[in-house]
């Protein structure tokens, strides 16, 4: 593991009794050569007085947002850009709450907010509190966002009660930030992803279209991205946003999508097919919306092209990596898949099994590659897309000292 020297954290303490251990972290990370810089939410001032993060960090502790805008070296926006990573220690349950809720009235909820970087929480509080299906839920939602939830740690508790809701000892936490600060597995990379569903007009107000959110996707983009990947995204129509850093092309049908594809994949060295692309388009969009009559209708469908096939039978081909969905015997056709399109990768994941899969916010997958595989277990779309991007990575990296002609 490379050393932590000089990267810089920001660390938010909220209202709660672990305030006292975060003080111990910042002693472990300033130990570890880390630059750290502490905000803390009025709450906390209650529990630990800025002076001694102040001592220990050698840097002066913003409170309030007024704080931080009278401060002209640093202003609440150029704090978030600072660091390399964001770590809210103690996360009480009324902050995680106004994290969910996308509330700014004070300094560290607007630094969640702006942070581009990496955010994560350890949450800290009773356990009854930390049992309630509202802090369950908010949890899930921050999670399926990308924030990183490290713990919490069970065991006995400031109030006496035991159960889960201890947050994560200092030596705990400066090992997580270290894990996460490791140098990205596809540094300078050309990632290439496509993402969502493709919509095949019937007439100019009708379509056919499939469930696909496009969160696998967009959440891919997002991991390439923090392990260094230059990425371009080609996103059917979704209701999300593209993290910022990706370039995003959006496209509606499987022929734009293809065109798109086609346009963009001479310069990448990784293609990852995550769409559902619809297989087959409406033979003769109608130029007018089609009258309803009592008789039945037929639609003449023609298949569309196979983007990820096309992909892999290029000369100068990327390393490249499919999905599949399947609602059964899910190695056998993801194994087929792998060989027929003459994939690196393929994920495959069970859609009718209630363990992730199309708007939902989690999934599962059973990674193959020619002679092995992996499977990931049920987590967020986002840890999910970190772990399958880390194979990836080891994959790809591996491909180039295997054969250095593959890109
Ligand atoms: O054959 P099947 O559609 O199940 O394969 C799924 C994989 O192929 C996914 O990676 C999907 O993005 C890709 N695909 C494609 N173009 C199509 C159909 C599927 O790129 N027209």
């Amino acid at each position: 593991m490379q050393p932590i020297i000089k990267k810089k954290i920001l660390l938010g303490v909220t209202g709660g009794i672990a305030a006292y251990k975060s003080a111990e972290l910042v002693r472990q990370l300033v130990k570890a050569g880390a630059e750290v810089r502490v905000v803390m939410t009025p709450a906390a001032r209650e529990f630990v007085q800025p002076l001694t993060y102040q001592a220990l960090s050698g840097h002066r502790v913003y409170v309030d947002l007024f704080d931080a805008q009278a401060d002209s070296a640093m202003d609440h926006i150029e704090l978030a850009r600072w660091c390399d990573l964001m770590l809210v220690a103690p996360a009480s349950a009324d902050f995680l709450g106004k994290m969910v809720a996308g509330y700014a009235d004070n300094l560290l909820l607007t630094l969640c907010l702006a942070s581009r970087q990496p955010v994560a929480v350890a949450p800290a509080m009773n356990q009854q509190m930390f049992a309630n299906a509202a802090t369950t839920a908010n949890l899930e939602q921050l999670q399926a966002r990308g924030v990183l939830v490290w713990g919490p740690d069970a065991g006995e508790q400031a109030c006496g009660e035991v159960g889960p809701g201890r947050m994560l000892e200092p030596a705990q936490l400066l090992a997580n930030i270290e894990t996460q600060l490791q140098p990205g597995k596809l540094q300078g990379v050309e990632v290439l992803l496509t993402a969502g569903p493709t919509r095949e007009a019937i007439d100019p107000v009708r379509y056919i279209s499939n469930r696909s959110s496009g969160k696998m996707g967009y959440a891919l983009a997002g991991a390439a991205l923090r392990a260094g990947a230059n990425v371009t995204l080609v996103s059917g129509p979704v209701s999300l946003s593209a993290p910022s850093g990706v370039k995003l092309l959006r496209v509606v049908s499987a022929g734009q999508m293809h065109d798109a594809v086609m346009r963009a994949v001479a310069n990448s060295d990784i293609f990852i097919g995550c769409a559902a692309v619809s297989d087959y388009r409406v033979d003769g969009e109608a130029d007018h919306k089609l009258k309803k009559s009592t008789q039945a209708m037929s639609l003449q469908l023609l298949p569309t092209t196979d983007i990820l096939a096309a992909v892999s039978a290029l000369d100068k081909r990327p390393f490249c990596v499919g999905f599949a969905a399947e609602t059964r015997d899910l190695e056998k056709y993801a194994l087929a898949k792998l060989q027929q399109k003459n994939l690196d990768i393929i994920a495959a994941n069970l859609v009718a099994d209630g363990s992730g899969g199309f708007e939902t916010d989690f999934n599962r997958l059973e990674v193959f590659w020619p002679g092995g595989g992996h499977s990931i277990a049920q987590a967020s779309k986002p840890e999910v897309a970190k772990q399958l991007i880390d194979l990836i990575g080891e994959r790809y990296t591996g491909a180039l000292s295997d054969n250095p002609s593959t890109t």
